[in-house]
């Protein structure tokens, strides 16, 4: 039976496609930070499919979480056909976590990044990972200022997130090539908490959003494609400096040293 992880998947786009995988033939393992929104998804899972489903909690703020996480999955599980990397956040104000990380990058950047070389690492077989990006990633970037440090504002912290996650799996799909299809996707403008609560009603709703994600799952599945991004489930092209390979081998570096992981310990 296929195996889909599905970070995020308490709220909004995560926990409709979550709904869907399951129902069409996945086993779902859902994360989330909130054990009693986890229970309920489980619950509206397992009335729709009958099936039971893995569920993990986490707060991808902290990555004491993750590295807890990481081996929550090894220990219960030899693969995971579909990562699908959803779980984000929009913080107005700047935040810095305990580890020390502005709170949008933690989240929304280096928690998929540690937890899919970090599976990938540990031996967990995975055929596929899905990075959740959004059109709102940026055009630019400053490597001296990561984490914006000067001039914070939620809005170009989170499209510098979604810079980052894409310039990642470019990356991450090109060393792996052959082994393992590294995608990103822009899933729709849709309602949900996230969008509501910082630009209001404007989008698509979450069927649609789900529909484009699980669009761009069965795209993937039919063509083994890798290093593609999708943009409402159609293949499609990001923003111009994300296919530059020199800008996505500092972030490569900059980010292994900021989680203090040696390259040369990586397995893959
Ligand atoms: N909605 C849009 O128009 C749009 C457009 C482009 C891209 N996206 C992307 O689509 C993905 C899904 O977002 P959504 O719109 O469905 O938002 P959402 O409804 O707010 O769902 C976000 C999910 O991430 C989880 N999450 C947030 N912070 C977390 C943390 N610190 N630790 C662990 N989990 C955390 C949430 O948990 P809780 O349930 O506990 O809050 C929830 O399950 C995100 O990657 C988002 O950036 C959305």
């Amino acid at each position: 039976m296929a195996i889909a992880f599905i970070t995020g998947a308490t709220d909004g786009i995560g926990r409709e496609v979550a709904k869907r995988l399951a129902f069409h033939g996945y086993d779902v393992i859902i994360h989330g930070r909130n054990e009693l929104k986890l229970e309920k998804v489980a619950d509206e899972i397992r009335d729709l499919t009958g099936k039971s489903v893995f569920k993990i909690k986490a707060d991808f703020s902290s990555l004491k979480d993750l590295k807890k996480l990481v081996k929550e999955i090894k220990d219960n599980f030899s693969k995971v056909d579909l990562l699908l990397n959803n779980a984000a956040t929009f913080e107005k104000e700047r935040k810095v976590t305990e580890e020390g990380f502005e709170r949008t990058f933690m989240v929304n950047y280096l928690a998929p990044f540690y937890l899919t070389i970090s599976l990938i690492n540990e031996g967990v077989d995975i055929k596929y990972v899905l990075n959740v990006s959004s059109m709102a990633h940026a055009s630019s970037i400053e490597f001296e200022d990561l984490q914006l440090e000067k001039g914070y504002d939620g809005y170009k912290a989170y499209s510098l997130s979604k810079l980052y996650i894409t310039l990642f799996t470019y990356y991450l799909a090109e060393m792996l090539k052959g082994k393992i299809y590294v995608n990103c996707l822009h899933p729709g403008v849709i309602n949900t908490k996230l969008l509501m609560e910082n630009w209001g009603a404007i989008g698509a709703s979450i069927e649609e959003g789900a529909k484009n994600v699980i669009d761009a799952i069965k795209y993937i599945e039919a063509h083994n494609v890798t290093g593609v991004y999708f943009d409402n489930g159609k293949p499609s092209k990001s923003k111009p400096i994300t296919y530059d390979r020199e800008v996505q081998r500092k972030l490569w570096e900059k980010t292994l040293k900021l989680l203090k992981i040696n390259e040369r310990d990586l397995k893959f």
